[in-house]
């Protein structure tokens, strides 16, 4: 088969290990805790499961392609107009659309930090576009080496604010900088797909107002705090010329109807963020003792995931621990060789975590 040399070159999405997959291969019979893929560990809010049941009986019918309801709700909510609201199948839809929408020329280059989210790259290597991936210094962002590396040809650049999988955060002056070092033609996709975790510290400034200017659009979803990762919801704030644009390209039916139904319902249930942010808060402060208690270094977060080192092949460590029923990551295809990083949890369930890490560093 006639395929592209990029298209070969592309190595599938690798996520977080599926629970039934581990039970499957490894034949666990007991309990098995996901830690890997930063999901909510107290579930979905209970109004959006009632939304769910709710619309069951209506799943032959289409959804709204414009998603009516939820955007009058999220726009008023945020407190921008409808017209700056754009829904993608998870915020991965609306990456991938970013670059099918603003990356169209050959010379295009895309400019990132890494190890960030890595579907930046994947999406990128997808559509055989010219990727400008520069290191992260110190788990952090470089933001003069990030503008030393603009040219007439960058097209997008991606700021993960916190960044997947570091947890660190960009400041916004930062973040001005970069938007007042391109020239309108470039995009500046701030990624803020940890926004309410982030949010509830007390140095984390709010970004939402640079959506007004002429070259930005901010990412955020329903899969983390939300929990709503299974149903693949997100969205886009920018300028209307931006989702006009991104409109023209995005599929007519791209949210599902039972998807829409839920995150209307969860916009609704602030109590639900509110005890998925204190429990992340109250599991963020538990594993960092845990960490310092075992000797081990990690990086703050201001999301719902921790990076640390154990001094040892991170690979095996892994897989270690997949043997005891804890599933979490690896960050060695990062180019962290030592590292891996855990999501937060319930309280039972870090310190089941805890204790298999515990076990494991005293046997390899
Ligand atoms: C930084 C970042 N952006 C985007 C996403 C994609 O989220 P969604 O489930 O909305 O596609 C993730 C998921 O892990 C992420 O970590």
């Amino acid at each position: 088969m006639r395929v592209a040399e990029y298209i070969k070159n592309l190595k599938p999405y690798e996520g977080g290990k599926p629970i039934e997959e581990l039970r499957r291969e490894l034949g666990i019979e007991g309990k098995i805790i996901k830690l890997a893929s930063n999901e909510n560990p107290l579930g979905p809010s209970k109004k959006a499961v009632e939304a769910i049941k709710n619309i069951a009986g209506s799943v032959n019918l289409y959804p709204d392609g414009d998603s009516f309801y939820l955007k009058e709700k999220l726009a008023e909510k945020l407190g921008v107009s409808r017209d700056n609201v754009i829904f993608g199948n998870g915020s991965d839809e609306l990456l991938e659309l970013i670059y099918r929408t603003f990356a169209t020329d050959p010379k295009d280059e895309i400019l990132y930090c890494y190890p960030t989210f890595v579907e930046y790259k994947i999406i990128g290597m997808s559509f055989g576009k010219r990727l400008v991936e520069l290191p992260l210094e110190d788990f952090s962002y470089d933001i003069d080496a990030l503008i030393d590396h603009i040219n007439e040809n960058t097209r997008i650049i991606f700021l993960n604010t916190p960044n997947n999988p570091t947890g660190t955060i960009i400041k916004r002056k930062d973040i001005e900088k970069v938007i007042d070092s391109v020239s309108k033609d470039t995009l500046v996709v701030i990624d803020e797909a940890y926004y309410e975790y982030a949010i509830a510290e007390d140095d984390y400034e709010e970004l939402l107002d640079l959506h007004k200017k002429v070259n930005v659009i901010i990412l955020r979803t329903f899969s983390k705090a939300y929990g709503l990762a299974g149903l693949r919801i997100g969205y886009g704030i920018a300028n209307e010329e931006i989702i006009n644009y991104l409109n023209r390209v995005r599929p007519p039916f791209n949210v599902n109807i039972v998807a829409q139904n839920a995150a209307l319902a969860a916009l609704d249930d602030e109590e639900h963020i509110r005890k998925s942010v204190e429990t992340n808060k109250k599991g963020k402060a538990y594993l960092y003792r845990e960490f310092e208690r075992l000797g081990l270094k990690y990086v703050k977060t201001y999301a719902n995931f921790i990076l640390f080192d154990v001094g040892k092949d991170a690979n095996v460590i892994y897989e270690e621990l997949l043997k005891r029923g804890v599933i979490i990551r690896s960050m060695s295809p990062y180019g962290y060789k030592t590292m891996l990083r855990v999501t937060v949890g319930t309280e039972e369930e870090n310190s089941i975590f805890i204790a298999g890490l515990e076990e494991v560093l005293n046997v390899v």
